[in-house]
């Protein structure tokens, strides 16, 4: 058995350069399939998870209760282990099921033959509709999206049809007039949309082909490390849609949490959802999950006001004193705020609070002697320091779960809004490991 002072030895032993992601492959662990705002990056997690699993028993179970686009679950299949990832954001869960399926050469086969049908493809009729589509999209891009659209429908595979989806929302990503700069919808400007010929149809081809290839790639991978079994994965992975601060949809227990968690407020840091509004569509919510049961179509904030932080508390009072008591960090920045101000600390306050009620789910359903790393970020408002980590800290503390070690890393390779300046002052994140 591995003493905890080898493990920390050995996290403790992972370079800067590792760390940092310096020499990450882009197209690795099939990363590129869509590009989801602020993904983990695998290669700097791996060295961190295949330490903390080699301390675990065997047959270990690990949870991250915001998935995102699933990064953490991909990188431990690699190590044989049994995951499970949630996340309120369904394009977060399209993404995890298609990263996390074994696909078998049906998939290629289906892609030559879905490839002569788009070129055939001639009908102009425009298959989706919603406020301002057309301040959105082109009307030759709407065309295009819908004959795409048509065929992926005709597909009788649903994890062939799920691949489909994912990719329509990276060409969607790409092809509508939104500004790729930035997570928050703002609009091109007319002449930069009129000069713009975009074709979805021949985006669609090249990702489709690109994203095969990289699935094939993980697949490789598996089979290297003698991880499938009748083409399937041998340990049980599950990825489901749900408001974590809610509950968590599983009867499971873990002994290992990866995770990272927004940096705050959807809002005023990385708009998931407002990222996630225009392919969702575009998507029919049945082919991800018939339990959805949010109308995120509503408005574009819905999946950012659902998720953490995202909603005023209605007695802040009771709320600050019950986190100040816990967090002396949380305590002090909020005391910094003057009373015009407050409005603004408030939203971190609502944020923390919903965190503390995720973190209070999620341990639940943790065994003793487990492991936690938590990858999180320090931001600012108004100028003062938001530190996540010695709130984060402070509040597992009084679960009775300990800090192990920590690590640091700078974040320039991580996919971030540049022109938030939330992030501008950001440049560090740390990985913070407890166990219980
Ligand atoms: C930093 S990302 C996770 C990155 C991910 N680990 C990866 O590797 O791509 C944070 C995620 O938390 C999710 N989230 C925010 N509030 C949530 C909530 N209440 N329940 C579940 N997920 C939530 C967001 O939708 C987003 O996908």
């Amino acid at each position: 058995m591995i003493s905890s002072l080898q493990i920390k030895r050995q996290l403790n032993s992972i370079s800067t350069s590792v760390l940092n992601g310096d020499s990450f492959d882009r197209n690795d662990y099939a990363r590129k399939i869509l590009n989801y705002p602020a993904m983990m990056v695998p290669s700097v997690q791996e060295p961190i998870i295949k330490t903390l699993i080699d301390a675990l028993p065997e047959n270990s179970t690990m949870i991250d209760p915001f998935m995102g686009a699933s990064n953490t679950i991909i990188t431990s299949m690699r190590y044989g282990i049994n995951s499970f990832g949630q996340d309120i954001n369904p394009l977060s869960l399209l993404i995890s099921q298609v990263k996390t399926h074994i696909y078998s050469e049906d998939l290629k086969i289906s892609f030559s033959n879905f490839k002569k049908r788009l070129s055939r493809a001639r009908s102009e009729k425009i298959d989706v509709s919603f406020k301002n589509i057309d301040k959105w999209f082109k009307s030759e891009v709407q065309i295009e999206l819908s004959q795409i659209r048509r065929l992926i429908i005709q597909e009788e595979d649903l994890f062939i049809r799920k691949f489909y989806w994912v990719t329509l929302a990276e060409v969607i990503r790409l092809t509508n007039n939104d500004r790729t700069s930035t997570f928050k919808m703002h609009v091109r400007t007319q002449e930069e949309i009129d000069n713009r010929n975009l074709s979805p149809k021949e985006y669609f081809e090249k990702i489709c082909k690109r994203s095969i290839n990289d699935i094939f790639e993980v697949k490789k991978k598996l089979i290297e490390n003698d991880l499938l079994e009748n083409d399937k994965y041998k340990y049980n992975v599950e990825v489901t849609w749900g408001d974590s601060k809610e509950k968590l949809n599983t009867d499971k227990k873990f002994n290992l949490l990866v995770t990272s968690p927004p940096y705050g407020d959807n809002h005023t840091t990385v708009t998931y959802g407002q990222f996630s509004y225009l392919p969702l569509q575009w998507i029919p919510v049945e082919d991800i999950d018939e339990n959805i049961s949010m109308n995120y179509l509503d408005v574009i904030q819905e999946i950012d006001s659902r998720s953490l932080g995202g909603k005023n508390i209605s007695d802040y009072s009771t709320i600050e004193k019950e986190l100040f008591r816990k967090s002396k960090t949380l305590k002090r920045f909020f005391k910094n705020f003057n009373s015009e101000e407050r409005l603004k600390a408030r939203k971190v306050v609502s944020f923390i609070y919903d965190l503390d009620t995720t973190i209070d789910n999620v341990l639940e359903k943790m065994m003793p002697n487990s492991f936690y790393a938590w990858t999180v970020g320090n931001r600012n408002v108004n100028n003062k320091e938001v530190e996540n980590d010695k709130i984060l800290t402070e509040l597992l503390a009084t679960k009775g779960i300990k800090n192990f070690t920590d690590l640091e890393r700078e974040i320039l390779s991580k996919r971030m809004p540049d022109k938030n300046n939330f992030s501008k002052t950001m440049s560090k994140e740390k990985i913070l490991i407890y166990n219980s």
